[in-house]
């Protein structure tokens, strides 16, 4: 049988964590995660909690993932170790081809800055800055000067749909437009991997399908691998692989709902 992403079958049986099909048929299986035997420890007194126990799995490039579990599973650590906010206390983290857990705090908040956009659960906009000040923040630690910053702030804030609200200050936002200044201000330095925790998890449902579908445009349109992190099961429909936490244990990695539509879309017509 011809390995390729049109046969559904493929998907079902392969390990979906080495195999994702992307809009064009195109199977990717680089890597822009990778976590081998990933243990993290938090100690506190005499306890442990071991938040992350031997997690091995794969995020191939350009997809859009959702990391989905119980309360208390891990999720948040998992996105912090990918995000190199945090260090496994044993086993390798690989993003983009880069071992993160051979980096020094500098070379780590270097390769942050290039390559990480975080989005949190709560926006984290800085209320006396208005929306254009907000997703200019990353770029004043870059070399680029006014003129440029002005260019990119306004084509970040263009993409997520709101080139009409740069002078607007967050309280004069709704929350899911306070959402999109925070992923405007994630994608502003042209990153490689968006980690969102709980991107939607504030929201009400409309405002929280509206930002579903813009980070799908921002996968399938700009390319950014997403990692996001979700209570939510009908975030499920959005995203090309669900991978499972549970107690710390990586469970199983099934497909989401985008990747049976991407096959759907490519079954060749009667
Ligand atoms: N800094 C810390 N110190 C001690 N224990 C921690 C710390 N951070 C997380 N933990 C513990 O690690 C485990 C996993 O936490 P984590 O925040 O990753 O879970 P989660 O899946 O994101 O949960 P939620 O859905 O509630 O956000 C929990 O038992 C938590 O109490
Ligand atoms: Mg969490």
């Amino acid at each position: 049988m011809r390995i390729g992403c049109r046969s559904r079958a493929v998907v079902k049986t392969a390990d979906v964590s080495k195999l994702t099909c992307n809009l064009d048929g195109e199977i990717m299986n680089n890597s822009a995660v990778e976590l081998e035997h990933v243990t993290r420890t938090y100690k506190r007194d005499a306890f442990e909690v071991k938040a992350l126990d031997d997690v091995s799995l794969k995020i191939p490039d350009h997809a859009f993932v959702a990391i989905m579990g119980p309360s208390g599973s891990g999720k948040t650590t998992l996105l912090n170790l990918i995000a190199g906010i945090d260090h496994a206390t044993s086993g390798k983290v690989a993003v983009g081809n880069e071992q993160i857990t051979a980096m020094t705090e500098r070379e780590l908040a270097a390769w942050r800055a290039r390559h990480i956009g975080l989005v949190f659960q709560f926006y984290n906009l800085i209320p006396v800055l208005n929306a254009f000040e907000n997703v200019e923040l990353p770029l004043l630690l870059t070399n680029l000067s006014k003129a440029e910053r002005k260019a990119h702030v306004e084509a970040a804030l263009k993409a997520v749909g709101l080139a009409d609200r740069m002078d607007h200050y967050p309280r004069q936002l709704s929350g899911g437009q306070e959402q999109r200044v925070a992923i405007a201000r994630a994608i502003v330095t042209d990153p490689t991997i968006v980690v969102a925790d709980e991107p939607t998890g504030d929201l009400d449902a409309k405002s929280a399908e509206e930002i579903l579908n813009l980070l799908t445009e921002l996968n399938r349109r700009f390319h950014k691998t997403i990692v996001m992190v979700t209570h939510d099961p009908r975030s499920e429909r959005f995203v090309d692989t669900v991978y499972r936490l549970d107690k710390g244990v990586f469970v199983d990695a099934a497909p989401g709902g985008a990747a049976s539509k991407a096959a759907t879309a490519l079954q060749p017509q009667a």
